[in-house]
């Protein structure tokens, strides 16, 4: 990864929002957002990022120097400090776009906490809107120990899902309500089925201006 120096210090966005079009997908751990972004995709035609994958995929990168540093956060379900996260979203951004000409992107899992918020707003694009899918703990809890039976993910025990709790309470909520304030939240509630939530999500999309692509299918 190349040097992270100056992220968060541009005065200026990388790009306009009528160049890109962000949307936040935020929610506590288990709530949806990976499964709800994949149906998005889909429809759409959103490029998914999620900042957890990059992450992950970051500290499983041979000779990163931020590999072990990546790894006690995550167990410890803290937030990773933002200079890291942010350029490795800037990074997938700019591959998306120049490679497969994309302008819309989920940002999923991100920002977490205000600081990065304030930061990827200022010097990579300000988002649209951010949405936000609201689930009780208990069946985030019920949904994160199935995952893990499957996931192999290092955070999806009950030790390190309460740890994550805490942190969306204490670190990230506070992100939500000051876009709430802002009328800049998009709230779907997460607890029904992925379809049903689907349903739901799409109904505020068109809300806000967002129709899926039509498919047009031409018979030679
Ligand atoms: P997040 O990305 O918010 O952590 P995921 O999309 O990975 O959440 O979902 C967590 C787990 O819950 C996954 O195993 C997924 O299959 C399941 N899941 C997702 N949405 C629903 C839903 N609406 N109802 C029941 N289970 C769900
Ligand atoms: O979103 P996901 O559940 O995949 O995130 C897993 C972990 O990655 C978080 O608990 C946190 O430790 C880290 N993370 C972070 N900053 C983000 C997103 C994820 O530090 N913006
Ligand atoms: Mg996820």
């Amino acid at each position: 990864m190349p040097a992270i120096e100056g992220v968060g210090m541009r005065e200026t966005p990388l790009w306009s929002a009528d160049e890109v079009t962000v949307i936040f997908v935020l929610g506590g751990p288990g709530a949806g957002k990976g499964t709800q972004c994949a149906k998005l995709v889909s429809d759409y035609g959103f490029k998914h990022l999620s900042a957890g994958d990059l992450l992950r995929e970051e500290q499983d990168r041979p000779g990163s120097e931020f590999g072990e540093m990546i790894k006690t956060y995550i167990k410890e379900g803290t937030i990773v400090p933002m200079e890291v996260t942010i350029k490795l979203l800037e990074n997938a951004m700019k591959d998306a776009r120049e490679k497969d000409k994309k302008s819309l992107f989920l940002i999923d899992g991100f920002p977490r906490k205000l600081d990065q918020a304030h930061a990827f707003e200022k010097s990579v694009v300000p988002s649209k809107f951010t949405l936000f899918f609201d689930c009780p703990e208990d069946v985030m809890q019920e949904r994160l120990l199935n995952r893990g039976k499957t996931s192999g993910r290092a955070d999806d025990n009950l030790e390190s899902i309460k740890k994550r709790f805490r942190t969306f309470v204490e670190t990230s909520m506070p992100v939500v309500d000051e876009f709430e304030s802002q009328g800049r939240v998009v709230k779907v509630s997460a607890t029904r089925g992925p379809d049903e939530v689907y349903e739901d999500v799409k109904t505020n999309f068109k809300e806000r201006g967002l129709e899926p692509i039509k498919l047009t299918f031409v018979q030679n």
